[in-house]
């Protein structure tokens, strides 16, 4: 190995059920394209979610977290029970699993969550939609991760009344603002907020700063804004309009999942969390229990959060392209069956492996160590 060969420290959090499969499937693939690209990878395995709670009485141990607050980037599979009665979701608020991952963001500080939608040229059949409603779709859903409704004090729950608090500073509407502007001058110039300003104080507060900083810092990008509900419905009607979407927590997360389905599969979409010191990257989808241990989970979101880790932690620019053009690939030869293909999570990781070395340019490529 050259000795100006970078190494990067990953902290892999594998996590429940499907998420060690997709985390497996993303490592065997990383681990074949590193040397080919010209880096090393150091990675290291910590316990994180249900798994973690059942060993050692936390969810987000204290050595996982200080794990990941050393290393280079942070890579996540799913964390989380079966949805409905499950010993995991009876547990105080705080050791719930969920509460784990929320725990994780904060502490990296990672306030800005970009989860990207694309539908790739030629494989709009992938989607549900119709081909000419799907085709064209672009966008990038800059979704405020540490704060809102999800952290918002007071929150807890009375035999009568039950109380979660939404709040933002205006500082966190301020930067994940800019956040959002910032990725528009980068792609087609425009950004949708979107909010619930017609019924919510904390909305207005919302779009009112949005639209401060546009008009003091950005005047070049172009701004609209869509009450959630509408959103959600022109997202189905017309994805391909939209560039840059920003938006709170909580409606990041619900519009996210449906802005998965548009290119075919929950499973698809990645995400990088970005804002603090070190980058957390994961896909969006949770950790699908009934679908676990069978072979059936899509890796592509982790494949793709992976790809966005080597472009936006790591600067390897070259090594991201050509890892979305191998799922590209694999995805357009037969894809996984969620999106009505008959590969495997195993048959279709090999897929990707074998098309790496016909992606890799020329440029990006150094010599495989023998
Ligand atoms: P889910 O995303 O796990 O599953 C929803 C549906 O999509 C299921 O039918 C599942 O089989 C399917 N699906 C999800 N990922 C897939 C993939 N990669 N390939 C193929 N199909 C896939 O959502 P849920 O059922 O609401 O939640 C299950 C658990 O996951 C809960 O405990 C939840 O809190 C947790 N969760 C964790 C994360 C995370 O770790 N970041 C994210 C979301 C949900
Ligand atoms: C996601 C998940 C998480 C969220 C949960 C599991 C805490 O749904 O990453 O989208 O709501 O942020
Ligand atoms: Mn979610």
């Amino acid at each position: 190995m050259s000795r100006d060969r970078p190494c990067y420290r990953i902290a892999v959090l594998p996590g429940d059920f499907i998420g060690p499969e997709v985390i497996d499937a993303t490592v065997t693939v990383l681990e074949e394209l590193a040397p080919r690209a010209g880096f090393a990878l150091a990675l290291e395995r910590h316990p994180f979610g249900g798994g973690a709670y059942e060993a050692s009485g936390h969810p987000l141990p204290e050595a996982t977290k200080l794990a990941c607050a050393q290393s280079d980037a942070v890579l996540m599979g799913s964390a989380g029970g079966p949805v409905g009665d499950h010993p995991w979701n009876r547990l105080p608020r705080e050791l719930r699993v969920e509460s784990g991952i929320l725990g994780l963001r904060k502490h990296l500080g990672v306030f800005a969550n970009l989860r990207p939608v694309m539908v790739f040229p030629g494989l709009e059949h992938l989607s549900p939609l119709k081909a000419e409603v799907a085709s064209g779709t672009d966008m990038l859903i800059v979704r405020e991760l540490t704060g809102g409704i999800y952290f918002g004090k007071p929150s807890a729950n009375t035999p009568d009344r039950g109380l979660s608090t939404d709040v933002y500073e205006r500082f966190e509407v301020e930067r994940i603002a800019r956040v959002a502007f910032e990725a528009a001058r980068k792609r087609d110039g425009r950004v949708t907020s979107v909010d619930k300003a017609n019924v919510l104080d904390v909305s207005q507060f919302w779009r009112d700063v949005v639209v401060g900083v546009h008009q003091s810092e950005y005047a070049d990008v172009a701004l609209d804004h869509l009450y959630v509900d509408n959103a959600a419905m022109q997202l189905v009607r017309e994805p391909a309009r939209f560039d840059v979407i920003v938006t709170a927590n909580l409606f990041g997360d619900i519009l996210s999942d449906l802005a998965a389905v548009i290119p075919g599969s929950l499973g698809l979409l990645p995400s990088a969390s970005l804002g603090g010191s070190v980058g957390l990257y994961e896909p969006i989808h949770g950790s699908a229990p009934d679908i676990a241990g069978q072979d059936q989970a899509n890796p592509v979101g982790t494949l793709l959060s992976a790809a966005m880790m080597l472009r936006h932690g790591f600067d390897q620019v070259g090594a991201a392209d050509a890892l979305e053009a191998a799922v590209k690939q694999a995805l357009a030869d037969d894809p996984t069956r969620d999106l009505g293909g008959s590969r495997g999570t195993a048959a279709f990781t090999a897929a990707v492996v074998d098309a790496l070395p016909r992606v890799i340019p020329a440029a990006t490529a150094t010599a495989a160590p023998a």
